[in-house]
């Protein structure tokens, strides 16, 4: 795809994609509740329909309202093929610990990219419950499972800095013989958390300090629940906004939950213009409408490791951003930055070097010396939707064409994202 450089800012008001962590939660919560759950405003993307179709193949009846989802709860039965997850390693990990929990055997498999990520770090923990979990190669998808009920319970710190593995032990804990607890050090984010609690009222799931623990039986449900707007998503526009002289957007419902927060916070701390308005709490998640107006002159910062979990999807777009930004920005700890969709760490390094900036990998860290006028060039998405947008924001704001691979790949989290890059530049 061929980008060229915003002749004005981006202006106007929209509402993002609504949040995919959240939503693959409450479709998959949802099917375990005694009364379902209503789910209304889904995330139209690939990655939502692989959580759906796993979903159905596993017996769970649903049926499509408007953009949501009504599920009916019940009892998961054994499928008749292997489940593809696609593109989804929410769908693969969290599914893996809820079937780890059930009586048959179920293979996950997934696309070339998810076949590629790391699965033993999920494996080690089913197994110590109970389940017998196998991997392609002792590391990787397809991941065959042949669950067990009840599970053993059991008692984990994460020594990897994972929601996903964290969810996978609690959702496998509802199906365990007594309390389940997993000790979070990293802070990841505390979707599955929330969600446990707000449709157990509180019974099933108790967090105290860093450890939550779920109870085993029955989940309540039968309430509805709307899912608020991706911060993950809206930080492209907050980071263009940022950069684009004249841009002043307003961003409607955004998921605002601290455990996602750490872009906003990196941002302003480098002088972005980024304000917050409370709005309603949904299913236990807070949200807010944000307001970003350019200002000139961002600094460089350091962002220590202790923030990476916060901002683990963002980082693609902070470092942009650094770019544009006077002084060294150091963003630490991003070691789990290479096992996403494609490694993240070394994509962001070279396609910000193809466009004329300076930056690079030093151990875990990602080091941008900026400010840099970026030129528009070659760069390569790696097929992966977040670079893709990162670098959609780049060339809004770079001199000169830019050239994209594969810009489609922004379908598995954020379908309308150029349609909607069009009209915020044509509001004026
Ligand atoms: C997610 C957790 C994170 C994140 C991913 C979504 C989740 O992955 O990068 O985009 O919904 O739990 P890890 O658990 O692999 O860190």
């Amino acid at each position: 795809m061929r980008l060229t450089p915003a002749r004005e800012g981006l202006r106007g008001q929209i509402a993002v994609p609504p949040d995919k962590s959240i939503a693959h939660r409450a479709l998959i919560l949802g099917a375990l509740c005694r009364k379902g759950l209503a789910v209304r405003r889904l995330p139209s993307g690939g990655d939502l329909r692989s959580t759906l179709k796993v979903l159905q193949g596993l017996g769970c009846a649903l049926r499509m309202e408007g953009t949501g989802v009504v599920i009916e709860g019940g009892d998961l039965r054994p499928p008749a093929g292997p489940l593809d997850c696609g593109n989804s390693a929410t769908t693969m990990r969290l599914l893996a610990g809820v079937l780890a929990g059930h009586p048959f055997a179920v293979e996950l498999s997934g696309d070339a990219s998810l076949s590629a990520r790391p699965m033993r770090r999920l494996a080690i923990p089913l197994r110590a419950m109970g389940a017998a979990v196998d991997l392609a190669g002792g590391e990787h998808p397809p991941v065959w499972i042949r669950g067990r009920h009840p599970l053993k319970s059991l008692s984990i710190t994460l020594d990897v800095p994972s929601a996903q593995v964290k969810s996978a032990v609690l959702l496998a804990g509802l199906f365990a013989e007594g309390p389940t607890s997993v000790a979070d050090p990293f802070g990841t984010r505390d979707h599955t958390e929330r969600m446990l609690q707000w449709l157990s009222y509180g019974e099933r799931f108790v967090r105290q300090g860093q450890v939550a623990t779920v109870h085993p039986g029955f989940l309540e449900g039968g309430g509805a629940l709307e899912i608020p707007g991706d911060i993950s998503s809206a930080a492209f526009w907050i980071g263009a906004a940022c950069l684009v002289p004249g841009s002043d957007l307003l961003l409607h419902g955004v998921s605002v939950n601290p455990t996602r927060t750490g872009f906003l916070s990196a941002l302003r701390q480098m002088g972005g213009v980024i304000e917050e308005t409370p709005a309603r709490e949904e299913g236990g998640e807070p949200t807010a409408d944000l307001a970003i107006r350019f200002r000139e002159g961002l600094e460089g910062i350091r962002v220590p490791a202790e923030a990476a979990p916060s901002l683990i999807d963002e980082a693609p777009i902070l470092a942009v951003a650094a770019a544009f930004a006077r002084g060294e920005t150091r963003l630490e700890g991003l070691a789990e930055l290479r096992r996403k969709e494609s490694n993240r760490l070394e994509g962001t390094a070279a396609g910000l070097c193809a466009m004329g900036a300076r930056a690079y990998v030093e151990g875990d860290a990602l080091v941008v010396q900026g400010p840099t006028v970026l030129r528009g060039g070659r760069v390569d998405t790696q097929g992966d939707h977040r670079l893709a947008m990162a670098f959609a924001v780049a060339a809004l704001a770079a001199r000169g064409e830019t050239l994209l691979s594969d810009a489609g790949c922004v379908e598995v989290s954020y379908p309308d994202f150029f349609h909607e890059l069009s009209t915020l530049l044509d509001r004026r």
